[in-house]
């Protein structure tokens, strides 16, 4: 990692929710501050400043970090996804989803921090416990909702996520048969 000088400046460039982009940084500079202030990328938030309360989390190469704690120079060459990164072609994510029909926010705060702790631990792990769900969103504080429903929330969304795979891969694989069900003759295509 490149170290600058008090008072020195730099470019660096790193991927931001899919696109490579080029920022100016100041020695001292934090990822949070080039997330908003450089990219103008809002959804992180700053709660703490100290890495107590998570409002600042983004994936760092897939891992939820603080962003708050991690020096922007870190950052180059790598890839980062904030919250703005979760909704896809005007989709909500599931996630997002699922908070919205839980009621799993309300002042929001905390919300872009949750997200992107709970989009990390579905990653790995597709089917988590509502204890594996606590533990991956511990260091995400919330001062509004009492956890129930963020919980919930997230049990919800990584069960629609599986069952969205699973949709998939029935769709993928059964190609001739859905043709078929549009009143296709999918035999003859099988049987020439
Ligand atoms: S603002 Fe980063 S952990 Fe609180
Ligand atoms: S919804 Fe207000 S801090 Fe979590």
């Amino acid at each position: 990692m490149k170290q600058l000088e008090p008072g020195a400046k730099a470019t660096m460039s790193f991927k931001v929710n899919g696109n490579m982009v080029e920022v100016e940084v100041s020695a001292g500079d934090r990822l949070i501050d080039v997330l908003r202030e450089g990219l103008r990328l809002t959804g992180a938030k700053e709660g703490c400043g100290i890495g107590e309360c998570g409002a600042c989390t983004v994936l760092l190469d897939g891992r939820a970090v603080n962003s708050c704690l991690v020096p922007a120079m870190q950052a180059e060459g790598r890839e980062v996804e904030t919250v703005e990164g979760l909704a896809k072609d005007g989709r909500l994510h599931p996630l997002q989803e699922a908070f919205i029909e839980h009621t799993a926010v309300q002042c929001g705060f905390c919300t872009p921090g949750m997200l992107m702790s709970a989009a990390a631990l579905i990653r790995e792990n597709p089917h988590p416990t509502r204890e594996e769900i606590a533990r991956a969103i511990s260091g995400n504080l919330c001062r509004c909702t009492g956890y129930h429903q963020i919980i919930s929330a997230i049990e919800d969304a990584a069960r629609r996520m599986s069952q969205e795979r699973f949709d998939r891969s029935r769709l993928e694989s059964s190609g001739p048969a859905v043709t078929e069900d549009l009143g296709g003759s999918s035999d003859e295509h099988r049987h020439k």
